[in-house]
């Protein structure tokens, strides 16, 4: 099989077999197909797409190409949970812990921040002590015993991704959505659970910026879930507001620990509920109606918070700031941004907020670089708000003293005043399941 055939069969629009995908994607891994073929493959599939069939097969090589995790030692019905990314996306802090106080098992692999999204290994590592890696049997009886273990992904698996994805990012293949779903499914079938709830983001926040782009991608990773064999849904929700008031690590889990409190935001409690009570549904815990029921219980009553603090102790992460917010190490400088001009926020370009969180030492610029775990965001005022001039529109924070200004000034860049107010925005667009997309 000639590599240049594939290429000229994709790019002319046909469909590759499996002994054709197959010979591609493990070609790649074993370093026998060259990166300049690949990116021409890459380039086709951009332009051509690709049909369910090839999509599900290049999923299944991808996930199979290292390490597929084996929970099958853990008792009942494990699932999954992923986000497309966004800002002030502490969700997974929040549902995890929700999902598992109502009895499903949550073994899950998070992600470093990417770009200017964060990501829930760094939110987790601003909890002193807190451990991300663990070894496969620790991670196990953790999840057996408390219901739910979240670290980072382990240094094996999809290997195929990691060199795809590398190759995609300098190619300007990276927006292609069966490329994506390919890429974040084949991470989530070699992580192993039973069923998979996906939040695909949209907005000016997210990777996808619009609601059609999103749905094609939320259904593809149905389509490619389903035909695994893993119960798959995707809601699509709202990325073009900041999720919640706070970016920022720690600021993040003071803030999942608020919500779990049931004390948070409306808009971040009201995702984590849907969100959570899917996961119950995958999980067979009941209808909808119960799921809600038992999500809006578990808030209620503390246990999910307990959960959280158990999960945070048996990694090894200091319990004690859970129920002492207080106790997080606070940065030493700190700006208000006030509103330039009376009006009515109309837009926050919530990627643009995402940087100047990052400039502030939230993120990183390169995989190298440390975080400053006390730096971030606290928005005091978001889209649709009414706000004079002077008015606080959010408190920047940092440990170093020069990185405020050029934050303050990207941050207020990022945020549109007028004179009349916006359409207001939908939280929650749609439901995505295998036979059906339920519009909210
Ligand atoms: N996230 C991933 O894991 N892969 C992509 O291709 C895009 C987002």
């Amino acid at each position: 099989m000639r590599m240049y055939d594939l290429i000229s069969k994709k790019r002319n629009g046909g469909t590759l077999n499996k002994e054709e995908m197959t010979h591609l994607i493990e070609g790649y891994v074993k370093g026998e197909i060259p990166d300049y073929q690949m990116s021409a493959f890459l380039m086709a599939v951009y332009f051509q797409g690709m049909t369910k069939e090839e999509t599900s097969i290049m999923t299944d090589l991808v996930a199979r190409s290292g390490d597929v995790v084996d929970l099958s030692s853990i008792e009942g019905i494990k699932v999954d949970k992923h986000s497309t990314g966004g800002v002030g996306d502490k969700t997974t802090l929040i549902v995890g812990p929700l999902a598992a106080a109502c009895g499903v098992k949550v073994a899950k692999m998070s992600g470093r921040g990417l770009g200017h999204t964060g990501g829930t290994v760094d939110k987790l590592e601003a909890i002193p002590g807190m451990r991300v890696s663990l070894d496969r049997n620790e991670f196990l009886e953790i999840v057996n015993k408390i219901g739910i273990s979240v670290i980072g992904q382990s240094g094996n698996l999809t290997p195929a991704d990691k060199k795809l994805y590398a190759l995609r990012d300098v190619t300007a293949t990276v927006e292609s959505i069966p490329l994506i779903a390919v890429s974040i499914m084949g991470k989530k079938l070699a992580a192993g659970s039973d069923c998979i709830l996906l939040d695909v983001k949209t907005g000016s926040g997210a990777f996808m910026n619009t609601v059609e782009d999103s749905l094609a991608l939320a259904k593809e990773m149905v389509s490619i879930g389903e035909s695994a064999g893993k119960k798959t849904v995707a809601l699509i929700t709202n990325m073009d507001i900041p999720l919640g008031n706070n970016i920022g690590n720690s600021l993040e889990v003071i803030e999942a620990v608020e919500t779990l409190q049931n004390k948070g935001p409306e808009d971040l409690t009201k995702v984590c509920i849907e969100l959570a009570a899917n996961m119950l549904f995958l999980a067979n815990k009941g209808d909808m109606e119960s799921c809600y029921q038992q999500v809006k219980e578990a808030l209620e009553n503390g246990t999910a918070l307990q959960k959280f603090a158990e999960m945070v102790e048996a990694q090894g992460g200091d319990k004690s700031v859970i129920y002492d917010v207080s106790k997080f190490e606070k940065a030493a400088f700190e700006k208000e941004v006030l509103s330039p001009v009376d009006g009515y926020i109309t837009f926050m370009d919530t990627k643009e907020c995402g940087v100047a969180s990052c400039i502030l030492g939230a993120g990183r610029e390169t995989k190298e670089d440390d975080i400053d775990y006390s730096a971030g965001i606290m928005l005091v005022k978001k889209t649709g708000d009414k706000v004079q001039k002077g008015d606080v529109l959010a408190v920047l924070y940092s440990s170093c003293a020069e990185k405020i200004e050029p934050a303050a000034k990207h941050f207020l860049e990022a945020v549109r005043i007028e004179e009349q107010p916006a359409e207001t925005q939908k939280l929650i667009y749609a439901r995505v399941t295998a036979d059906q997309t339920e519009w909210a």
